[in-house]
């Protein structure tokens, strides 16, 4: 569904240029959930912005469904969340909701019964006419995912989307999106810094390395599903996943901090 081929990417500048991306090729499964990890800095967003058009690589292809991505031209049935969540404070939760159908010309009637699907789908039956303001941080990022999934993407790209929230209301917020990914089966490609967050949700996690990054792993993470979000993290199998991912993750984290600290020594 998603094809990445010897994809690299410099950022250039009047007076020097950053490697960010090396040469990093993978695909995604229709219908898999694949998590990114990397030490900060390694490219993940900058990842995430090509495949989603928002920014040309400096070299490579990508395709989605087998057609060409066009910098600029956002490929068709595409969600994007970010890592902050981007709902608008003067529209209640419902309108929020409904906005991308109804800038699609939807009748009113159709978006409202939609709404009223996905809000029961977030378990936040009953909060549509608040305001966000009025909502706690999970809840508003459970919205602005809701106003993703309401113009049913195929491909949904996550960049760090749980990334400010507290632990407890991340795992009832995995609990949920894992429970609506199954329900919808889309393709996601989510970039996340929190290893335990990749395993528990993603059927591969990817590990870059630190920048120019490449990829070092692509990890089959063997848990069975359904998964129980909360029982999960006790289990064996849970730590083996994690530790053969932080095999490879730390010794690039450890790269990654050994780099800066050249760079700050010559400063
Ligand atoms: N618009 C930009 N202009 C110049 N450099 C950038 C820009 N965006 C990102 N970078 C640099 O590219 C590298 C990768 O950034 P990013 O993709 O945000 O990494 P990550 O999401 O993995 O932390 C970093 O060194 C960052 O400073
Ligand atoms: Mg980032």
């Amino acid at each position: 569904m998603i094809d990445i081929q010897h994809i690299s990417k410099a950022y250039l500048s009047a007076t020097r240029e950053t490697w960010a991306i090396g040469d990093v090729s993978f695909t995604v499964r229709k219908g898999e959930f694949v998590c990114i990890v990397g030490p900060s800095g390694c490219g993940k967003s900058t990842l995430l912005n090509m495949v989603g058009s928002f920014m040309a690589p400096s070299a490579g292809s990508i395709a989605i469904d087998r057609i060409p991505v066009v910098p600029g031209t956002i490929p068709h049935r595409l969600g994007y969340i970010f890592q902050k969540d981007t709902v608008l404070p003067w529209y209640t939760v419902g309108r929020n909701i409904g906005l991308g159908l109804k800038f699609r010309g939807h009748p009113e009637q159709k978006i409202a019964e939609k709404v009223r699907r996905l809000l029961a789908l977030a378990n936040l039956s009953g909060c549509e006419d608040m305001l966000p303001h009025q909502l706690s941080g999970g809840m508003r990022q459970r919205v602005a995912l809701l106003m993703t999934l309401a113009c049913e993407p195929d491909v949904l790209l996550l960049d760090e989307p749980f990334g400010a929230l507290d632990s407890n209301t991340k795992m009832t917020l995995h609990h949920e999106l894992l429970d609506i990914w199954q329900k919808l089966s889309q393709t996601v490609m989510m970039v996340t810094h929190d290893l335990d967050e990749a395993v528990t949700l993603a059927d591969r996690v990817i590990v870059l390395s630190a920048p120019p990054s490449r990829v070092v792993l692509d990890h089959h993470v063997d848990l069975p599903r359904p998964r129980d979000v909360f029982a999960l993290r006790d289990s064996e199998a849970f730590g083996r996943n994690v530790r053969a991912i932080w095999s490879v993750l730390g010794r690039e984290f450890q790269a990654a901090q050994g780099a800066s600290r050249e760079v700050s020594h010559v400063a």
